[in-house]
């Protein structure tokens, strides 16, 4: 059994074959196993960091979050997740109760760590290229703990960093301030992360795939171990690459995630002035060809969250930089643009002015299962609608904290769906959250005081909804007879 720098509470106890058997500091035996146990840090607890962090814990690992925000620290010591997401909160319980987790703000524990990941946030910067500042300093930090580490340690970067930012920015400053050179003083892999939020933890605990791109085959073999023996007969494929192609390969799988949701958005647009046409049944269909695949597919009022659209311009701005205009993703971001602006154009059209007018917005984040509301079509929506002096009622089972924080009292908060419709002059459906979809024609028609109600996530039952009455119109869905009204 392989323990580095054992900690007080640990104990090994030799059995044939040899076994391990981690104790608590009260010699309470916590779990028993025959892998190698890590001292891991992880820097920057987000949804990715904490995600990784987390899961790392839960099979064992001596695991080390350290997080600038003192806030989050603080939180997270009390066993209190910063955000939703599903199943973080037992998992972060139970890792801290059990010590396999600590959190910290002091960069200096990282001496003690054999593997360092850096989870940071990359968001983006005027221009639309993507902001290396917390990179910077986080590569600062483990390199000033580096100084007093013999030992090797192995660096992961698995924040979303543009082509060259491994080799060009991370590992001078790690050289500069660890006084040590990269491969012998220590190593560094790239190795993106592709996790949706809502599914952190099952994404981090079944990956797709491992990217590990390095310039050195020694480190980015010793992570391939690593991770061999964490998933064991469950590791999914395994690419070994350089840095760059690491890199490159996040930007191109969100651009075309980025790129599909628009191509359907284009096919909703067009099926939308087609008597009877629903996008629905097509993308469906289309899902079925193996060469397409069904995800990605939903038609709807544009992405949006941490992720894809940050990403998109990220590569936008690299390909400038690079000498290559990246036309087709900036149609992408146009289309993209152009759907989240159609319930504002729809309500318009049907109640001509919005001055005045109670709209119900339902749902909040930027997609069901989390409550993050970065990028969220709807604080487009909101704004515009508050800008046209509607007053402006929302419902989002989760995120109507963070919604506090960003609107105020400029709108009102209810704490159901059906609260937020009563009296309302238009309604927009704007997150597919299940809850939702047991929603009837009836509830819109008693509670609404003209039930107009636009779907923009293709979640309610256009048939049901139409056979009620009520004037219902939904992203990529033809309308009933000729003319197409233009919005
Ligand atoms: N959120 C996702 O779904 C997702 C998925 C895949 C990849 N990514 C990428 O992963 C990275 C992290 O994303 P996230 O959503 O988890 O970010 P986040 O903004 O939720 O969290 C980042 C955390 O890093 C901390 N931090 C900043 N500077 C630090 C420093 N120098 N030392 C220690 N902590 C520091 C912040 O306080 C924050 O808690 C980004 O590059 C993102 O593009 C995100």
């Amino acid at each position: 059994v392989n323990v580095d720098n054992s900690r007080e509470q640990i104990a090994l106890e030799r059995h044939s074959p040899p076994r391990l058997i981690i104790r608590n500091s009260q010699s309470r035996i916590l779990r028993t196993g025959n892998a190698t146990v890590r001292r891991v840090s992880v820097f920057g607890l987000g949804y990715v960091g904490l995600a990784t962090a987390l899961c790392l814990a839960n099979k064992g690992h001596l695991v080390t979050g350290i997080d600038s925000d003192e806030r989050r620290v603080r939180q997270l010591d009390q066993g209190i997740a910063p955000f939703f997401e599903p199943k973080i909160e037992s998992y972060l319980k139970r890792a801290i109760d059990e010590e396999y987790f600590r959190v910290t703000n002091d960069s200096s524990s990282n001496a003690e760590s054999d593997l360092a990941y850096v989870c940071v946030g990359t968001p983006t910067k005027h221009g639309g290229g993507i902001d290396l500042s917390f990179i910077e300093s986080a590569a600062e930090d483990i390199g000033i703990s580096l100084r007093k580490r013999e030992a090797y340690q192995l660096i992961v970067i698995k924040s979303t960093v543009t082509p060259g930012t491994a080799s060009n920015v991370v590992r001078p400053i790690l050289e500069r301030e660890s006084g040590k050179t990269c491969p012998t003083g220590f190593g560094l892999c790239s190795n993106p992360e592709f996790l949706r939020e809502g599914h952190a933890i099952q994404d981090t605990e079944v990956p797709d795939r491992i990217i590990i791109g390095s310039a050195d085959m020694n480190a980015a073999t010793k992570l391939e171990r690593f991770y061999s023996e964490y998933y064991g007969a469950g590791l999914a494929p395994v690419i070994m690459t350089r840095h760059e192609n690491a890199e490159l390969i996040k930007y191109a799988n969100n651009a075309f995630l980025a790129t599909k949701v628009s191509f359907i958005n284009t096919i909703a647009n067009i099926a939308e002035r087609i008597p009877g046409a629903d996008v629905t049944t097509v993308a469906k269909a289309i899902g079925l060809d193996k060469r397409i695949a069904p995800e990605f597919l939903r038609a709807g009022i544009g992405f949006g969250g941490s992720c894809l659209p940050k990403d998109l311009s990220a590569l936008m701005a690299f390909g400038e930089e690079v000498g290559y205009n990246t036309r087709l993703l900036a149609e992408v971001q146009a289309v993209n643009r152009e759907q989240i602006s159609k319930p504002i154009t729809y309500l318009k059209h049907k109640l001509n002015t919005l001055k005045g007018k109670k709209i119900a917005i339902l749902g909040l984040a930027f997609k069901p299962e989390t409550d993050d509301l970065r990028e969220a079509p709807s604080i487009s929506i909101i704004n515009d609608l508050v800008k046209e002096e509607a007053q402006v009622t929302v419902y989002d089972p989760r995120a109507e904290m963070i919604a506090k924080s960003i609107f105020g009292s400029q709108i009102a908060y209810a704490t159901s769906a059906r609260e937020s419709l009563r009296a309302a002059n238009g309604a927009v459906l704007v997150t597919e959250w299940e809850e939702f979809t047991h929603l009837t024609p009836q509830d819109f028609l008693e509670l609404m005081e003209d039930p107009i109600v636009f779907d923009g996530r293709r979640l309610l039952e256009p048939g049901r909804m139409r056979e009620a009455k009520l004037q219902f119109d939904a992203i990529g869905l033809g309308r009933e007879s000729f003319p197409v009204a233009k919005y």
